[in-house]
Formats: C-alpha cells, sequence, structure tokens
C-alpha cells in the first residue's frame, strides 16, 4: 500500500448522480501493481464532515497511460465532492488496498454480475479476463438505462447482458431474472453490488454448484484492518471486509444459512 498525491486528469459525467474520473499520480511515480477488486482509500478534501477517507473501487488501469479509473456516484458529502472535482485538482489517495478477485488459470465459461455502482470493479476484471484470452458474459443490472453504465467498455471485453427494473434497457426486472441464466451454463460467477442482488446470485451460484466471489462494500473508516468497522461474519470467523476482502467466496459467507 502506498500513499501518493494524484491530479484529476478528467471528470466526466456519466449520469445525474454518476461521475467517472481518471487521475494519474501527481510526481508520475510508476502506479503500483493494482489487481481486480482492489479498491482505492480517498482524502476528501474541502468538506466539512469526511475526516475518514471514502473507499472507492478500481474501476480501470491503464498502464501505458499510467492512469487510475474511478466510478463515482454522489450519494453524501465525500462522493459529492469528488464528483465535483476540477481537472487539475489534487486527490491523497491509499493505492491499493483489499484483496482481489481469484482469476482462475483453466478455461471455463465466466459471468460478471454487477448492479448500482458495483458495476465498478466489474470492468477491470473483465479487462484482466480478457487480456487472458477468456471471453466472459456481463450481466449489469439497474433501475433503467441511465444507470447502466459503461456499456461501449463493458463490450470492448465480453458480451454485455442488461436488466433494468422499468425495461428501458434489455430485460425488465432484476439481473437474476435474465433469461441468459437458465440458456447458459457457467463455471464461474463474479458479483458486486447491493447486498439482495448478490445473495440472490449466490443462492443461484451455490444451487447450481458454480464457483462465485462477491465483492462486498461494508461500510469502511480505516480501510487497512485498524478500526474493525468493516467486519464481515464468515466460516472462518469475523473478518475484516478491507483486508481479508472485499471479495469473498460466497460459501465463506452466512448469507445462504
Ligand atoms: C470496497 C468498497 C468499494 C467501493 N467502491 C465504490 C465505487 O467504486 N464507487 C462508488 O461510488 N462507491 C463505492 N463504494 C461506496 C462508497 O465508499 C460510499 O458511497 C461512500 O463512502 C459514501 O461516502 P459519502 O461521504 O458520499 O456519503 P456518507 O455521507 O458517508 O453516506 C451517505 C449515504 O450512503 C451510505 N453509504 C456510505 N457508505 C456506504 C457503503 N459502503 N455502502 C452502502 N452505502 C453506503 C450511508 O449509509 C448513507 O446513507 C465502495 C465502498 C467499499 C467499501
Ligand atoms: S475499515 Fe478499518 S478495519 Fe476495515
Amino acid at each position: 500500500m502506498k500513499q501518493l498525491d494524484f491530479t484529476v486528469r478528467s471528470n466526466d459525467k456519466l449520469n445525474d448522480q454518476n461521475h467517472l474520473l481518471k487521475v494519474v499520480p501527481s510526481d508520475n511515480e510508476q502506479l503500483p501493481e493494482m489487481l481486480p477488486g482492489q479498491f482505492v482509500q480517498i482524502l476528501v478534501e474541502n468538506a466539512q464532515h469526511t475526516f475518514l477517507r471514502r473507499p472507492i473501487s478500481i474501476n480501470n488501469i491503464v498502464p501505458e497511460r499510467n492512469e487510475i479509473w474511478l466510478l463515482v456516484q454522489s450519494v453524501g458529502e465525500g462522493t459529492q465532492k469528488l464528483c465535483e472535482m476540477a481537472v487539475g485538482g489534487r486527490l491523497n489517495m491509499l493505492v491499493p488496498l483489499g484483496n482481489s478477485f481469484t482469476i482462475p488459470s483453466n478455461p471455463g465459461s465466466y459471468l460478471l454480475v454487477g448492479g448500482g455502482v458495483g458495476t465498478a470493479p466489474l470492468l477491470f476484471l473483465g479487462k484482466k479476463l480478457h487480456e487472458r484470452g477468456i471471453a466472459c458474459d456481463f450481466l449489469l443490472g439497474g433501475a433503467s438505462e441511465k444507470n447502466i453504465l459503461q456499456r461501449s467498455d463493458f463490450t470492448a471485453y465480453g458480451t454485455l447482458y442488461c436488466t433494468t427494473e422499468d425495461g428501458s434497457l434489455g430485460e425488465k426486472g432484476y439481473v437474476t431474472h435474465h433469461p441468459v441464466l437458465q440458456h447458459k451454463k457457467y463455471d464461474f460467477i463474479f458479483t458486486c453490488g447491493p447486498k439482495p442482488m448478490m445473495v440472490a446470485v449466490a443462492r443461484y451460484a451455490h444451487e447450481r454448484g458454480i464457483v462465485c466471489e462477491a465483492s462486498l462494500e461494508n461500510l469502511m473508516a480505516c480501510g487497512f484492518g485498524a478500526c474493525l468497522c468493516c467486519v464481515e461474519k464468515t466460516t472462518r470467523g469475523n473478518l475484516c471486509a478491507c483486508t481479508e476482502g472485499p471479495v469473498f467466496d460466497i460459501n465463506e459467507l452466512t448469507w445462504l444459512d
């Protein structure tokens, strides 16, 4: 883990709540190795109540531009300030934190399922799978079309399936209602998003004996195992989601009990 200053290279508004920030180390330092599923902790300056850093997933790494992408959803003061960052603005970040999704070496069929801003780490994961010659399917869900973000980035790395609750894009309903889950057989499922969605995906995978990992977005304070505020109950005992996770094998979680 390193603490580095970053400069905002671009800040694109994707919809009324979500921004995509592309940041580079301010002193041109080479980025440390970062893996899909890992996250950064961002110090939010000029905010009254955000003395704790805010955890944000690594959405993509572009090594040739030494660039990190961060997909931020404005839900409170901290993320709102991040969405308002000007190009050229500075961000102090701890990079990278947490464990990562397991990228199996054996061939197989892969499904990456995301909802809301939980789609963020799945783009980087899909890119890594693509680099290894592994084709994967993405299944992304949201309330409506405007909530399914970065569609052209996803389709560069695999086949994209979508569900929306209002039916404005793809199938109407939740991700677990998508017909692809009935028609195709997957060996690995990786998921990130709202907990009810991940529980439903985990149940689907468990019933079919599919290897499944979920990335949790537990509330975090320190991000590196010092405060115990992110503890998750698992079959290995209470574990810090920030250091032992955020990615867990669903069989370690107690969701399906
Ligand atoms: C490992 C990890 C990766 C994450 N990746 C991303 C990401 O890529 N993009 C992104 O936009 N957000 C991500 N989040 C969530 C993000 O950290 C929170 O939304 C943010 O901390 C909220 O800060 P705030 O100051 O804006 O809002 P606050 O004022 O702190 O909270 C506003 C509202 O959001 C809720 N909230 C705060 N944190 C979370 C959380 N972790 N999960 C669910 N609800 C929360 C609060 O309960 C409150 O209702 C991630 C969280 C974790 C733990
Ligand atoms: S956030 Fe402090 S221990 Fe995990």
